[in-house]
């Protein structure tokens, strides 16, 4: 069987951690790259040349994608910038399930005088096969009560679909995460809990294995440790490194029962 060590963050760069894993062992793969947008991450990964970031990208997912078992399937963050030369090579691949447009939310200020504010990501979702893992169920959203009163004509009357609530669509709309939001880290481009958790409910079975090639502050351990699934998590940068752990220290306690964590921690 291919089993790799889960639950573990490596100070690792990516291409390395890679090659170190069983093929056919992750479940999910959750990678939020640098976008090549020149952003300072401590070291030059977001600031390449167009042609050398491309040839990179194709490296590492194809390092990643022996390592996704049959009903795996992946979630790749970028940028519009990219996603055409990105989306079509993985097409070449992989089984294109959508391309999903997060909304940030951004308010109306300022922005782009010669041209459209662009104030959206782009995720491509694509599976090994069609055999992927989907748990619509897990991932649903409840409607309102206002349209739930809406629809009490009887022809809707005990019809599921009004109370397990609906499937997502593809544009998310989740405000970017600021100082003041409670799970905010220091890191420059850390994503939303609530953005990753849908990925690892609908797409990765509980105890399934999430692999995060660029982890960044650890928002997919973090998401995994909250939803009982494994992790396998690279950061090139020990200070974030630093700060995954700090992060997922803090989680498992929040996940403790209330007694057992503060007879450990008395204040
Ligand atoms: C967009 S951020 C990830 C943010 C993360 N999803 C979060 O929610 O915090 C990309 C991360 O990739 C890391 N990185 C860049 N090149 C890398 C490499 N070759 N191997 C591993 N990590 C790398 C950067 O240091 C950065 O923290």
């Amino acid at each position: 069987m291919n089993q790799p060590l889960t639950d573990t963050v490596l100070n690792i760069d990516a291409l390395e951690g890679l090659r170190s894993l069983p093929d056919a062992s992750i479940d999910l793969l959750i990678a939020d790259p640098p976008y090549n947008l020149g952003k300072d991450y401590g070291n030059d990964s977001d600031q390449k040349s167009p042609q050398d970031f491309l040839r990179w990208t194709e490296t590492w997912l194809d390092l990643c994608l022996p390592k996704l078992k049959e009903t795996a399937s992946l979630y790749l963050f970028t940028t519009w910038r990219y996603s055409p030369e990105i989306f079509s090579f993985l097409k070449t691949r992989l089984l294109m399930l959508n391309e999903i447009i997060w909304d940030r939310r951004v308010p109306s200020m300022g922005g782009s005088t010669r041209r459209f504010s662009s104030v959206h990501d782009t995720i491509g979702f694509f599976a090994k096969s069609k055999a992927y893992y989907f748990d619509l169920d897990a991932v649903r959203v409840p409607y309102d009560e206002a349209t739930k009163r809406a629809r009490s004509r009887s022809i809707f009357v005990g019809k599921k679909w009004l109370e397990v609530g609906y499937n997502p669509k593809d544009v998310w709309a989740v405000s970017r995460l600021h100082r003041i939001h409670a799970e905010r880290e220091d890191h420059p481009t850390q994503k939303p809990l609530e953005i990753i958790e849908r990925m690892v409910r609908a797409s990765c079975p509980e105890g399934g294995v999430v692999l995060d090639p660029f982890a960044g502050s650890g928002t997919t351990p973090a998401a995994c440790l909250r939803n009982n699934r494994r992790y396998i998590a690279f950061e090139i940068n020990p200070a974030y490194v630093q700060i995954i752990e700090e992060r997922l220290k803090r989680t498992r306690l929040s996940l403790r029962p209330v007694e057992t964590a503060s007879k450990e921690n008395p204040t």
